[in-house]
């Protein structure tokens, strides 16, 4: 039994690892989360009343607010999530990411050091600092036979893979020069239930309910590897408890699609759920609509965008035995089913957050 701080619990992945955490083990659990725009509780409805589970709304950036918590919890591991994570919203505003990503994770590891400099050695054996990570810092894969490895260089396009980039290495620098124990996960693109409408699957979902255009930057060509959050919270449990202190995980879902691809699948499983007359409540915005993927519209690319992303997930097979459980057709069946019943976590967001505008143009 022991005590995990999770920073960005409130967001769509830290939510479904604190969701894991509590069905699955008995430990603590402390979720720090600012509660950005990005942030819900309402994704972790489900288990606010359970005993092993407290939530501090604190800035990862405030240094005093951070020791105290550390102080206070005296935690065992840090899972840390926090951060800015969407592509086009660090292109509009970058000082977001430079100050959560870098300065933030600066600070964790600034007052996970010194916490962990004091601590008696039977717990200074167990404590881990976990960091979790993106693909994106490995930048375009243009070679379509290779795969992203641990061993790839890092080479960042955006603002935000750049503040991530900067992250990764000072969570290594801090492991490598102060002996913290580190270990660092790069994971590709998630989806499930819970996340954001600014990602591309949630976005498409809700625009299609509501009758609105699919936006598909460029020619749709673009290719993501995919993973089911849900397989995503359990490798990151794995590289935890399992992960050797120092090493780098890549996490994906063998999973490779192009952009249009995923729209199009996202189409056909709205068109069945029409059919069966799941649809009748969005009747005024969709009752002219035969075929969804008519709403598909190809609009100016985004700036800077990599062509592909594909992760290499052997490393993390081989030594801890994690791989992929949900297969992309039954986790998007299981995705768009989600969104479709779940109407009272998404239309606050739409209607106070985000309503579905166009991000990351306006500024170049
Ligand atoms: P998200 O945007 O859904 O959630 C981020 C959470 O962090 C929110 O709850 C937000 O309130 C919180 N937060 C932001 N700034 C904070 C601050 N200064 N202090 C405290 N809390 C703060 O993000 P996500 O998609 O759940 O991603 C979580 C982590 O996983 C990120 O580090 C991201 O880079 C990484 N990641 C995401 C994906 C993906 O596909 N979504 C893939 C690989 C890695
Ligand atoms: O690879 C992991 C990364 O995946 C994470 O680190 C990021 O936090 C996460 O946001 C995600 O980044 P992407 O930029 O790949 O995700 P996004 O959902 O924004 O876009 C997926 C692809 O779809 C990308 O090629 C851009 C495209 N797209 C996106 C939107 C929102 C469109 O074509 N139209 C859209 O409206």
């Amino acid at each position: 039994m022991h005590t995990i701080f999770i920073t960005g619990g409130a967001g769509f992945i830290g939510s479904a690892v604190i969701r894991y955490l509590l069905q699955n083990t008995h430990h603590t659990v402390v979720n720090i989360d600012k509660l950005t725009y990005a942030g819900n509780l309402a994704s972790l409805d489900s288990i606010q009343h359970h005993t092993n589970y407290h939530f501090e709304q604190v800035d990862i950036c405030d240094r005093e607010k951070i020791a105290q918590l550390f102080s206070h919890y005296q935690p065992d591991a840090v899972m840390h999530l926090a951060a800015e994570s969407h592509v086009d919203r660090s292109i509009d505003k970058p000082s977001d990411f430079i100050q959560t990503n870098i300065i933030g994770t600066y600070t964790l590891l600034e007052i996970s050091r010194e916490y962990y400099s004091q601590l008696l050695p039977e717990k200074k054996s167990q404590f881990r600092f976990h960091h979790i990570s993106t693909d994106e810092v490995f930048g375009d894969l243009e070679d379509s036979a290779k795969l992203f490895t641990e061993q790839t260089a890092y080479s960042p396009n955006s603002p935000y893979s750049a503040s991530k980039a900067a992250s990764d290495h000072l969570v290594q620098a801090w492991g490598e020069t102060y002996g913290l124990p580190v270990v660092i996960s790069n994971c590709s693109n998630n989806y499930g239930p819970f996340q954001f409408p600014e990602k591309l699957i949630p976005l498409m979902i809700l625009n299609a309910l509501h009758g609105k255009t699919l936006p598909i930057y460029g020619k749709g060509d673009q290719i993501r590897d995919w993973l089911f959050v849900e397989d995503h919270a359990k490798a990151l449990y794995r590289v935890l408890t399992q992960g050797k202190i120092g090493e780098h995980y890549n996490i994906g879902g063998w999973n490779e699609k192009t952009n249009i691809e995923v729209v199009q699948a996202i189409c056909q499983l709205l068109n069945i759920a029409k059919k069966e007359g799941k649809l009748t409540a969005y009747s005024d915005y969709i009752k002219d609509i035969e075929d969804f993927s008519s709403l598909i519209q190809f609009v100016t690319d985004r700036p800077g965008h990599d062509k592909r992303y594909a992760i290499d997930a052997s490393k993390i097979k081989i030594e801890l035995g994690w791989q992929p459980e949900e297969i992309f057709e039954t986790g998007l069946a299981k995705t768009v089913d989600w969104y479709l019943e779940n109407t009272h976590w998404w239309q606050p967001i739409l209607e106070q957050r985000y309503a579905g505008q166009r991000l990351g143009v306006d500024n170049i």
